[in-house]
């Protein structure tokens, strides 16, 4: 029996996922939040398959050991840079140290990201999920741009997630002030904000050589909630976990979208792993795309 389309996720969740083994030797990648989870088996994959890997991370001492390991295990180059995403001032010093240090840039997969249960406001006053999920990944993309032209051909690779079908974006209250926070729409409100600005990057980005990408990482076991309270985590832990797949087939997934000689020309794509999927309507409103672009510009100071 086909699902319907907007369904048709359910059946990509279950297919064969593609793989390559592509190699990445002398590429530069950064990826963000590599301390843990999707990003981590992320990394990994990447520096098997001998990328030099430059990991943007919140907690030093998480990545130095991460650093340690894949540098003894696959003899690749590891670098580290300390930011906290819910800090803007945080991203640009990040972003200014990789442009000082990396003449270029041919991967950035923007993974760092949260769920949270209740609402939070950063130090810049942005709802914390959105601020690290979308308004964080669209600085740093926004701040990187340039060298990836100068680099191209280049990728990026905005991991998203199913979770942009939960809906919860509304432009006129992005800080919950007039709603009740609901964490699974707070996090799909980050999802689906940054979901739209993938095709007006894929469109400015058309001609130069640079793809963009977003996908679903499949449903892993990883740390994502673990801040919150817990019941939430016992929950999570005890019931939830049991129907998660290991996260190294988003590890294999990413370097698919990073390397795979296929997809040198795809931009502007969802991905469900690695299987093109059609994401929910409401991600697709182009009209509301250019209105999240110039609030994503106002929130990241670049407008
Ligand atoms: N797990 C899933 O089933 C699933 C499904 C769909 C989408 N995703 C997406 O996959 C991505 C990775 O999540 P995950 O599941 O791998 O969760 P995770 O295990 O919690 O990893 C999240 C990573 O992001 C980092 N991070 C969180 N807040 C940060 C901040 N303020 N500044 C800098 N780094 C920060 C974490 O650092 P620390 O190690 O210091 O905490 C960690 O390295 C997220 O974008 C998530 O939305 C996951």
């Amino acid at each position: 029996m086909k699902l319907p389309e907007e369904l048709q996720f359910i059946a990509n969740a279950r297919k064969v996922q593609l793989t390559t083994t592509a190699r990445l030797d002398g590429r530069v990648c950064v990826i963000t939040g590599a301390t843990s989870g999707v990003g981590y088996q992320a990394a990994r994959r990447l520096a098997q398959f001998g990328a030099h890997t430059v990991l943007i991370c919140r907690n030093r001492l998480k990545a130095a050991a991460v650093k340690d390991e894949l540098e003894q295990a696959f003899g690749t180059r590891v670098d580290i840079i300390q930011a906290d995403f819910a800090r803007l001032a945080d991203v640009r010093t990040a972003a200014e140290v990789i442009l000082k240090n990396y003449p270029r840039i041919d991967v950035l997969v923007n993974n760092a990201g949260i769920h949270n249960t209740h609402r939070s406001l950063t130090v810049d006053g942005i709802e914390e999920v959105f601020a690290v999920n979308h308004v964080a990944s669209f600085l740093l993309t926004r701040l990187l741009l340039e060298r990836m032209i100068e680099s191209a051909p280049a990728r990026i690779i905005q991991v998203n997630s199913q979770g942009h079908r939960f809906g919860g974006l509304n432009l006129a209250d992005l800080n919950w002030e007039k709603r009740r926070y609901k964490g699974l729409q707070g996090y799909g409100a980050s999802k689906v904000a940054q979901l739209l600005t993938v095709w007006e990057f894929a469109d400015l980005l058309k001609g130069s050589g640079v793809t963009i990408n977003a996908m679903h990482p499949g449903e892993v076991k990883t740390n994502i909630g673990m801040n919150n309270d817990l019941l939430y985590r016992l929950y999570n832990r005890l019931i939830v976990a049991r129907f998660l797949k290991d996260p190294h087939i988003s590890g294999s997934a990413i370097h698919y979208l990073a390397a795979a000689p296929d997809l040198a020309q795809v931009s502007g794509t969802f991905y469900n792993l690695t299987i093109p999927e059609k994401p929910a309507a409401h991600a697709l409103d182009r009209e509301l795309g250019k209105k999240v672009w110039q609030v994503s510009e106002r929130l990241a100071g670049l407008a």
